[in-house]
């Protein structure tokens, strides 16, 4: 189980990505993290594996704080969690075959690793990813010979072969096609079916965000505003989530700024 108790972020910047979150995923939980641009989506899932260091807060995975882990920890813990990136993160010169393996090598002693020596064990376990995710025939080309669709199938292959306890997936489908983006999100979402295992998954598509998650969390400046079932999100809560933010501040304000908006109008009107 995840666990995060009161986490904020505040950047050195000064900008306040997020307030007091709360929140439990349970063993096989699909959870889609959805909101605006800027609410805090990526910095959420960031501190979890603090690839961005909370501020303030506890997040535990299983019985690990992960806030409190030194260096050589961290980078242990980090083994448990399997992330999968917008823009693939591949490295294209490398096989498919070798991408996949890589999620591998935080297992992989030091010695070997340097070789790229793998157990038969992982190069089955390889083997049958991709074939999951329906590459079985490219195993051996180039990363930068595939398309979106099918890099992002390795990036897949690639976090189920670290055998994660949990999954993050930050936008995965920002660069494909609808058909596509459809696809990938429902190999994610057989893939943690399959081992019962969490997911946390940003998506600005709310569609797509209802029709492969098992709960929702909308997130908005930095504070959670919605959890609940997918079919709970009605249009109102898509306006608690999304709503003009200009125009509500405008409606707050109104009666104290009625006058400077007259005031500019009349301005430039020349009165
Ligand atoms: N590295 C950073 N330094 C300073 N501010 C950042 C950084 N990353 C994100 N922010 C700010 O934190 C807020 C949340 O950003 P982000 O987590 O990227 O939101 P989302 O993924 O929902 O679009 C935004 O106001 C953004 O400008
Ligand atoms: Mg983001």
């Amino acid at each position: 189980m995840l666990k995060l108790d009161n986490v904020s972020k505040t950047y050195k910047t000064g900008d306040k990505a997020l307030h007091n979150v709360c929140l439990e995923v349970s063993a096989g939980q699909v959870v889609g993290l959805i909101g605006p641009s800027g609410a805090g989506k990526s910095t959420l899932i960031r501190c979890i594996n603090r690839l961005v260091e909370p501020t303030q807060g506890s997040i535990t995975l299983g019985s690990t704080d992960l806030t409190k882990l030194n260096r050589r920890d961290l980078r242990q813990a980090r083994r448990r969690i399997g992330m999968i990136f917008q823009e693939y993160a591949l490295v294209e010169r490398l096989t498919v075959m070798e991408n996949v393996l890589s999620g591998r090598l935080g297992y992989v002693p030091t010695w070997r690793s340097w070789f790229r020596k793998f157990s038969p064990e992982d190069i089955a376990l390889a083997h049958s990813l991709l074939d999951n995710v329906g590459l079985a025939d490219h195993y051996n080309k180039r990363a930068d010979a595939l398309s979106g669709g099918q890099r992002q199938r390795v990036g897949i292959a690639r976090a189920l072969e670290q055998n994660p306890e949990l999954l993050l997936v930050d936008e995965p489908t920002a660069s494909l096609d609808p058909k596509t983006s459809r696809q990938i999100m429902r190999l994610i979402r057989a893939a943690c079916q399959e081992r019962n295992l969490p997911a946390i998954i940003n998506i600005h598509d709310v569609m797509l965000a209802q029709q492969f998650s098992d709960r929702i969390i909308g997130l908005r400046a930095g504070k959670v505003v919605f959890d609940g079932s997918p079919e709970a999100l009605s249009d109102e809560v898509l306006t608690t989530i999304y709503g003009d933010e200009d125009w509500t501040q405008l409606r707050a304000d109104a009666t104290p700024t009625q006058n400077e908006a007259t005031a500019v109008l009349d301005l430039a009107e020349g009165v």
